[in-house]
């Protein structure tokens, strides 16, 4: 036999969260042709991967990446932890279809407004395409951006003829290969908008197939009714619910994930749902006056008007302002920030939930990112399995890879077997871990080795091979469960 490709002696983790096993695995283009013992077979290139672990490629479940994979398609915070494929347009907020001048927040988390100039979502996957980057995209359509494509006034529930032209978007999308809706009513441009609208919007969805991820309306006091609201969703156009970083924020709701994750686990016995997680006890997002009221501590994380002041804790700013908060957020915005609203055993309670999955949330255009931007994979590989043994290794691979993979109806990707895509890791299991930090936030992981996509090293030893393989992956019509 005859491989382009030959990993040889390594641990195989397949994904399946079934017991590593020691096997080489050949690939040809882009596809893994034989897993097992291939000594007697010749390659092009070898990799000898005694005492390492190859796994599948790390699917990234929830990210913001839709306008970075065109503007930096090396993707580093994203390849360097082993990631080959992101998901777009979680929160609510994707890049198309949209063009505009005047981005209202929090859609300038993607990027400037000269980056939303879509008019369909068809030519943007056309455009990821065209521009490849190093990793696959799959992508959410964003309620929020069609929201703001379709209203003047964002301040109130959508009318029927809003509600249609939004819903035929979704339509446009779905057929285009979306993989589904997202939504984010925690958010202004999406405050107002009613069970109803969101419901009607999403009902694509019934015919089409596809997911509907959400941020939930609130992750505080109000998380029941939030997350009730979700499974009436889901249910209504028959989704799979995707709970998008799953969290209860605030010091009052520490410890209610006991609460959160009985009524998620008795739900999913009668609707299809998962959740994604990053292992970090802190969020971020733009500068508000909630999250800031509701949390520990805060960072911020860009300012345009004051970039000079990233990266210092808001409670260092505040007497710049005389200690008003209002203020402060007056004078910043558009502006992000770093909010200390979790507790860690909340964190690491919902991360062993069987149905959760590994999504960093990262914000790549950030002046000083959260850390889960370049840390959340080896961080949950080598903090939460290694080190605290929260769950061992394969279980930890499988959440950010055949688990993802299966609820996102990714084809042929998130497992190590013949047939499938060759999206690959090679790591080493004793050292695998993050460096990142909130002080320091943009340090590369250790222990990650080679990342292959579609059958292509993209990282090899700490450094992008400049190889951009990634592609978008559409979701066929054909696939609806
Ligand atoms: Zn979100
Ligand atoms: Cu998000």
């Amino acid at each position: 036999m005859h491989f382009d490709l030959l990993i040889k002696n390594g641990d195989v983790i397949d994904g399946t969260g079934e017991a590593r096993y020691c096997a080489d695995v050949g690939v040809c283009g882009d596809r893994i042709e034989a897993v097992g013992n291939l000594s007697d077979a010749t390659a092009k290139t070898v990799i000898d991967a005694s005492g390492k672990v190859v796994s599948p490629g790390f699917i990234d479940s929830h990210t913001h990446d839709d306008a970075y994979l065109l503007s930096h398609p090396d993707v580093l915070p994203k390849v360097c932890q082993g990631v080959t494929t992101v998901i777009g347009g979680n929160c609510g907020i994707s890049l198309a279809p949209l063009r505009s001048e005047a981005i209202p927040q929090p859609l300038d988390l993607l990027g400037l407004p000269s980056a939303f100039c879509f008019d369909t979502f068809a030519q943007y996957l056309d455009a990821i395409d065209a521009n490849p980057a190093a990793v696959n995209l799959a992508a959410l359509v964003g309620h929020s951006t069609l929201r703001v494509r379709h209203m003047k006034d964002l301040s109130r529930p959508a009318n029927a003829d809003e509600i249609a032209k939004m819903a035929a978007d979704v339509e446009e999308a779905l057929q285009a290969g979306a993989i589904g809706v997202s939504s984010g009513t925690f958010y202004p441009p999406a405050a107002a908008a009613s069970t109803r609208e969101l419901i009607e919007v999403c009902e694509p969805i019934r015919r089409n197939g596809g997911i509907f991820a959400t941020h939930l309306r609130d992750e505080t006091v109000d998380i029941i009714p939030s997350l009730e609201e979700a499974f009436e969703i889901g249910r209504a156009v028959r989704a799979n619910v995707v709970l998008s970083h799953h969290k209860v924020a605030g010091k009052e709701n520490h410890g209610r994930s006991v609460e959160t994750l009985k009524i998620i686990h008795k739900q999913s016995k009668l609707q299809p749902l998962c959740l994604d997680c990053h292992p970090y006890p802190a969020t971020s997002t733009m500068l508000r006056a909630d999250r800031i009221q509701q949390s520990s501590r805060v960072m911020l994380a860009w300012s345009i008007p004051h970039p000079e002041l990233a990266g210092k804790d808001f409670v260092d700013i505040l007497p710049l302002y005389d200690g008003s908060v209002d203020a402060a957020i007056e004078d910043l915005k558009p502006a992000g920030a770093i909010y200390f609203v979790m507790d860690e055993a909340d964190v690491q309670r919902i991360f062993s939930y069987e149905r959760t999955m590994v999504g960093s949330d990262g914000l790549p255009n950030d002046t000083a990112p959260h850390p889960r931007l370049w840390g959340t994979f080896p961080r949950v590989l080598g903090h939460y399995s290694r080190e605290l043994k929260l769950f061992p290794l394969e279980t930890a691979v499988r959440k950010m890879t055949g688990l993802t993979a299966e609820q996102f109806a990714l084809t042929d990707r998130g497992h190590v077997a013949t047939g499938k895509y060759a999206d690959l890791v090679i790591f080493d299991a004793k050292r695998v871990l993050d460096r990142a930090t909130f002080a320091a936030p943009m340090l590369r992981p250790e222990g990650i080795e080679h990342v292959i996509v579609n059958g292509i090293p993209v990282f090899q030893f700490g450094e992008s091979t400049g190889a951009r393989p990634g592609r978008a992956l559409r979701r066929r019509i054909a696939d609806v469960i």
